[in-house]
């Protein structure tokens, strides 16, 4: 597995580490505080320690320390297939609270309940026949199904948002799954980034945004997929919630029918709350759909690329959406890093994963608030 180049990985004690631990400082209204990360749960003050986010190149050993961390409350960022996820047990209430502090993430939006096996899946989530086909069929994969959660379902009422339902994914990738496999228990695991940030596809993007936030990163190197997981709700007819890393046509395929489409709520309450217009935020703006960049404009391609004095990045020169999909964040960010205050971007076919691509687009080109 691959390191992160100026990143020590750091040998570990199971105690210094979840050092996320004192940052919890309950409210009267039960939910994250605005309480500086560094201050003390009992006396508010600051703690006179750094706290350091460690990186472990992900092997046996590794995995089992960070599962571990886990079961001790700590929080921890591991690779999926899609992109990292920034982990907590699910049952721990206290866990979950500092998760959504770190991420500075609305309290209000419930998180995805990952779990290694079907088996595992079963005990959280009520599968309908939809849901069993869809599970079989896409199972480890980048497929969250939101279910009707199950009488006992373990997860914290914080990582559901005070929802009936739960969504619940099997990933693929085998260092998410090991660690599954060795908390043996389920961890929710919202992208590892800060809120209003792009989702990290790789170790070095996490650090970038939670250092000093979470006990540690166990690097699995890049994300294959790079969009996040396809989210079909299995509550009544299928209905697809979000676009990504799974095509919808292959859904559909399996389904042997087309998946109903998310109605908008009256009260614009958004059906996953993730996905607020602006959820996906890099510095720059975003030209959309452009057939040739302007001057001041960096570019970021798609299939053959027009000339350009500007600052170019091409998410598949061969035109291949799986490519594309994998490189669009990280893409997105070097673009930002190279200090370009206007970025074009060329049109994407509207099919495959291309629908999560542009939907990400979409998101990422919305006015900020
Ligand atoms: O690929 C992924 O799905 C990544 C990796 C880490 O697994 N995770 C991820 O999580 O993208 P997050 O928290 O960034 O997005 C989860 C989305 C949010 O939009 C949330 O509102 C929605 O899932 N969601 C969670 N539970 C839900 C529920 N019960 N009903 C509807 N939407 C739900
Ligand atoms: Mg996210």
């Amino acid at each position: 597995m691959v390191g992160v180049a100026g990143f020590e990985p750091a040998t570990p004690t199971s105690r210094t580490w979840c050092a996320t631990r004192l940052r919890y400082t309950p409210t009267g209204r039960g939910l994250i505080t605005a309480a500086p990360l560094n201050a003390s749960a009992t006396t508010g003050k600051a703690l006179n320690v750094e706290l350091a986010t460690k990186v472990l190149a992900a092997d046996a050993a590794s995995i089992a320390d960070t599962a571990r961390c886990l079961a001790e409350g700590g929080l921890v960022a591991f690779p999926t297939e899609t992109v990292y996820g920034l982990g907590a047990d699910a049952g721990n209430g206290e866990a979950v609270a500092r998760l959504y502090a770190a991420k500075g993430r609305p309290a209000f939006n419930p998180l995805i309940a990952h779990v290694a096996d079907l088996a595992s899946a079963r005990r959280v989530g009520v599968f309908n026949a939809d849901a069993e086909k869809l599970a079989a069929a896409f199972w480890p994969g980048p497929l969250t199904l939101v279910l009707p959660k199950q009488p006992d379902c373990t997860v914290s009422d914080l990582a559901l948002a005070g929802l009936d339902s739960v969504a619940v994914r099997v990933p693929a990738h085998p260092v998410a799954h090991a660690l599954l496999k060795a908390v043996a228990r389920p961890v929710v695991a919202p992208s590892a980034n800060r809120s209003g940030h792009v989702s990290p596809t790789t170790a070095a993007h996490v650090l970038g945004d939670l250092t000093g936030r979470i006990d540690l990163v166990l690097d699995g190197g890049p994300c294959t997929v790079g969009v996040e997981s396809t989210i079909v709700s299995c509550l009544g007819e299928p209905t697809l919630l979000r676009p990504g890393g799974l095509a919808r046509e292959d859904i559909e395929r399996v389904l042997g029918r087309p998946l109903a489409l998310a109605a908008v709520p009256e009260d614009d309450a958004p059906i996953a709350p993730g996905m607020l217009s602006s959820h996906y935020a890099p510095k720059a703006d975003l030209r959309l759909n452009a057939a040739a960049p302007r001057a001041g404009e960096a570019l970021l391609a798609f299939g053959p690329a027009p000339p350009h004095a500007g600052a170019t990045l091409n998410l598949s020169p061969r035109g291949d959406l799986v490519e594309a999909a994998a490189n669009l964040f990280s893409h997105l960010r070097a673009l930002d890093a190279s200090g370009a205050r206007h970025i074009a971007v060329m049109t994407i076919p509207h099919e495959g994963l291309g629908e999560a691509i542009n939907d990400r687009l979409a998101r990422a080109a919305a006015p900020k608030p």
